[in-house]
């Protein structure tokens, strides 16, 4: 059986990869701040705590790091450094750590967010970490060994997100269709790029729908 770190298990996203890494046969590691095993990714001592008894693992995948929304004039250096320090360097030392625990030809899953590529008003913060992000799998994927494979899905507005947000999310898809990426991508043979659910990749007409 193979065996999957999931980080981030209980969110809109991680719930549905989890879904389908079990419906898949994978036997799921699922960790949180709030889950055992526990996991905070903006803590470098609890990352190292995770990981010190992981090995063999064949994919590992996070779906978690705060975001935040907000006019750039407004953003405060709390805003700023929560980003920093939650969704890019927190994935960035979780590869530090996950590539050890990595089988050979096992594969890491960070997520970012399709405002790398198309940016909404008042979404600077996120869009520089996506790009961070996407940068960052690019260039670690040259210097990666053992068959080991690196990816970042960038999602875009997720139906249920939206829908919590309370704005209409007709335009977005489900979590359940983002998972399918994260799934489709462990399977796959790619590395150093970003993925994307197809119909909402940078170029594609729905996706500019979706800024109106
Ligand atoms: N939802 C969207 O529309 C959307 C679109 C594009 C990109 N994204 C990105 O996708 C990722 C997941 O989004 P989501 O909407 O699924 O989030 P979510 O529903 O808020 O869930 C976040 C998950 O991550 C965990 N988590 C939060 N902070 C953590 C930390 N410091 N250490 C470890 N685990 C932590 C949470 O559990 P605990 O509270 O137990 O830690 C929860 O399981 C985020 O990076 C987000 O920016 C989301």
């Amino acid at each position: 059986m193979e065996k999957a770190v999931l980080i981030g298990a209980t969110g809109t996203i991680g719930k549905a990869v989890n879904q389908q890494l079990t419906e898949k046969g994978y036997d799921v590691i699922a960790t949180s701040r709030k889950l055992t095993p526990s996991i905070d990714i903006e803590n470098k001592e609890s990352i190292d705590n995770f990981f010190a008894d992981k090995k063999d693992v064949d994919a590992i995948i996070c779906a978690a790091g705060d975001a935040s929304f907000g006019a750039f004039s407004n953003l405060t250096d709390e805003q700023i450094n929560i980003e920093l320090n939650s969704k890019l360097m927190g994935q960035v030392n979780i590869c530090r750590k996950a590539l050890k625990a990595l089988k050979p030809s096992g594969a890491i899953i960070l997520t970012g967010g399709i405002f790398a590529h198309n940016p909404w008003p008042e979404t600077t913060n996120i869009a520089m970490v996506n790009a961070a992000l996407e940068g960052f799998v690019k260039a670690l994927a040259l210097e990666l060994s053992e068959g080991h494979r690196i990816l970042v899905v960038h999602p875009p507005f997720v139906k249920e997100t939206a829908q919590a947000m309370g704005m209409d999310g007709s335009n977005c898809p489900p979590a359940m269709e983002i998972a399918r990426v994260y799934v489709q991508g462990l399977e796959g043979k790619e590395s150093g790029k970003a993925v994307y659910v197809d119909e909402y990749s940078p170029n594609r007409q729905s996706n500019r729908r979706l800024r109106q």
